[in-house]
């Protein structure tokens, strides 16, 4: 369905997965992203990722942006869609749209693909593509053995609740992202990245803890992220306005985190 665009507006649709590492998956996205140019003339369309994967989700937006869009069409590929994925989604675009001084678009998001009365012919026609498959066949052998990592240094993102619903979706895709960049996992003393079940202190979400120091990072943003990497990953040196130390009693962010609060 297409729709009648006014003079001034500029539409773009931006279709969102969740990762993708190798280069097949981004070949599916950018085939995905062909047929809907085709199905909407009147829009620029993009692709992005929100766990892994380049473009992320806040550069792809940050470029929309840029380009002067006026109606931004949010595509979540995601199936099935937790809540929690909906809840993160509206609070890091509120809180993305905060930290941007230029005008923002109208944005608006789909409805989950579960919801869609397409999902019975997407079915039929899966059912009907469906292809043996050979149960016999070697699975890759693992003789070959493992390295043991070198790296001094983890860093924990939690995925726990409190966490996920404060956009720790967008922080690990950030600091993943950033990792392939500036090749972490050779510079300094090395750094390795792995996600978390509940770190403990909740309230202090979206939390991150870094190793070998066991450092607690809360309130963390894209900004914070950054400034971690650069004091603490490869300088050695804690970032005290994002840390949060043991002191036996409860702590509060100590940061002002107006999204986090919102009706979202
Ligand atoms: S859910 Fe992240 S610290 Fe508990």
């Amino acid at each position: 369905v297409t729709r009648q665009t006014g003079p001034d507006e500029r539409r773009a649709v931006l279709l969102i997965a969740k990762s993708a590492f190798a280069a097949a998956p981004h070949a599916d996205m950018a085939r995905i992203a062909g047929d809907m140019a085709e199905r909407q003339p009147d829009a620029v369309v993009h692709y992005a990722f929100t766990e892994q994967g380049t473009p992320s989700l806040k550069e792809a937006l940050r470029t929309l942006v840029q380009d002067g869009c006026t109606h931004i069409t949010i595509v979540p590929l995601v199936l099935p869609m937790e809540p929690s994925f909906q809840t993160w989604l509206q609070k890091v675009l509120r809180r993305w749209r905060n930290e941007d001084a230029r005008p923002w678009p109208q944005i608006a998001i789909t409805t989950p693909i579960a919801a869609s009365p397409a999902m019975s012919a997407l079915l039929d026609d899966l059912m009907v593509s469906s292809v043996p498959f050979d149960l016999t066949a070697d699975p890759k052998s693992l003789s070959e053995g493992s390295l043991v990592p070198a790296q001094k240094r983890r860093v924990l993102v939690c995925q726990g609740g409190p966490c996920n619903a404060a956009g720790a979706d967008a922080i690990w895709c950030h600091l993943r992202n950033e990792q392939q960049r500036l090749k972490l996992r050779t510079a300094g003393d090395g750094t390795m990245t792995a996600k978390s079940t509940c770190l403990g202190p909740c309230n202090l979400a979206p939390v991150m803890q870094v190793f070998p120091e066991g450092t607690y990072y809360g309130g963390v943003t894209e900004a914070a992220v950054d400034r971690i990497i650069a004091e603490h990953l490869l300088g050695g040196s804690v970032v005290d306005d994002f840390a949060y130390h043991p002191t036996g009693r409860k702590q509060r962010l100590r940061l002002p985190r107006p999204l986090l609060s919102s009706n979202a």
